[in-house]
């Protein structure tokens, strides 16, 4: 009988190791502990046993089921604590985990807004190299050799003759080098400039730049496309002028200024007290660029206007800072 209770314990015990639940460690119980498990069902056996081996029998089957009972308590607890710990890592009433979701750039969302008005009245997107000759980025629009934005001071020179591009214009010619008339060109791009790096200039930026070519194309156009591009990107109510200005490539030129729509005209700190904003430059193409590309300029008038993309994010999104728009700081771009 020694050895039955020997074999029982051992049975047991490895049943009780494999038990890995609260439901196996139930069921261990009814098979060994239960009034009609396998350890009473031993005890049973006991008086049919010789009296003289009865007391160290019962010492035997005494020790065997304490043994058993307190291991089998000492696994319950655990199991128990364990799964109280096991609960808390399962509380569903937690709120879920949101993923990250990405947004647009604030330059991007400008520029789709800008698309989005001028594809609307016929224009069409075309694009152009960033790093550009000397030629299209200059000569063929009507810069004299010796002009001054030439200077080591605003151009990033590649070579002599190879410049990063300084502005979207030479994309103009690169069209009407391939296109015939009529063109109603939109030029989204990044261009490049040599300048001493603050919170209002950086050494590259991004610029739209329009371009209508076709017979009698007058300036009361340019000025009517334009008035209609500021109304519905910057408001209705918004009032505008231009004034005379140069650029090489156009003649005559002018700037558009609009309304400061910061302090609706008041004057303010970005208006420098003067109640209008600089929006775009633009003009009626001049001559010499037409001949440049083999168009007869007395066949053929055109417009042009560009203009510069991060002032007007920033002045639209309240950003005091270009080089932000540029760090690609995820707490800055989540915002929009
Ligand atoms: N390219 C000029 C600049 O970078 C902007 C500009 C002015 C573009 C007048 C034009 C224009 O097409 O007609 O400052």
């Amino acid at each position: 009988m020694h050895e039955a209770i020997e074999t029982l314990k051992r049975s047991a015990l490895a049943e009780l190791s494999t038990s890995g639940d609260l439901q196996a460690l139930e069921h261990f119980r009814i098979s060994y502990l239960a009034r009609k498990g396998q350890i009473a069902e031993l005890f049973d056996k006991l008086k049919d046993a010789p009296p003289e081996q009865k007391p160290a029998l019962g010492k035997a089957l005494n020790e065997m089921r304490r043994s058993i009972e307190s291991q089998f308590e000492e696994k319950k607890a655990r199991l128990e604590t364990g799964q109280k710990k096991k609960s808390i890592h399962l509380d569903l009433t937690l709120p879920g985990l949101r993923p990250w979701v990405g947004s647009k750039h604030p330059i991007t969302q400008t520029l789709d807004e800008i698309k989005r008005i001028f594809l609307g009245m016929g224009f069409q997107v075309e694009t152009g190299p960033e790093i550009e000759d000397d030629y299209h980025n200059f000569g063929a629009l009507n810069f004299p050799p010796d002009h001054p934005a030439r200077d080591m001071q605003d151009t990033f020179f590649i070579s002599n003759d190879v410049v990063l591009r300084t502005h979207t214009s030479p994309v103009q010619i690169r069209v009407m080098e391939t296109q015939k008339p009529p063109i109603r060109a939109l030029i989204p791009g990044r261009v490049y400039r040599n300048e001493a790096i603050s919170a209002r200039s950086y050494c590259l930026f991004h610029q739209v730049e329009g371009l209508y070519v076709d017979t009698n194309v007058t300036f009361a156009e340019l000025k009517g496309t334009l008035v209609a591009f500021a109304k519905q990107f910057y408001g209705s109510s918004l009032k505008y002028r231009f004034r005379p200005s140069f650029f090489p490539f156009t003649e005559p030129s002018a700037e558009m200024d609009i309304t400061c729509f910061l302090c609706k005209a008041k004057g303010c700190r970005v208006c420098k007290n003067t109640g209008w904003l600089e929006i775009l430059g633009c003009g009626m193409v001049d001559p010499n660029v037409f001949q440049s590309v083999n168009y007869d300029p007395e066949m053929y008038t055109g417009y042009a206007f560009g203009m510069g993309i991060e002032r007007i994010a920033m002045l639209r999104y309240g950003i005091d800072d270009i080089r932000i728009l540029f760090e690609n700081d995820i707490r800055f771009l989540s915002q929009f």
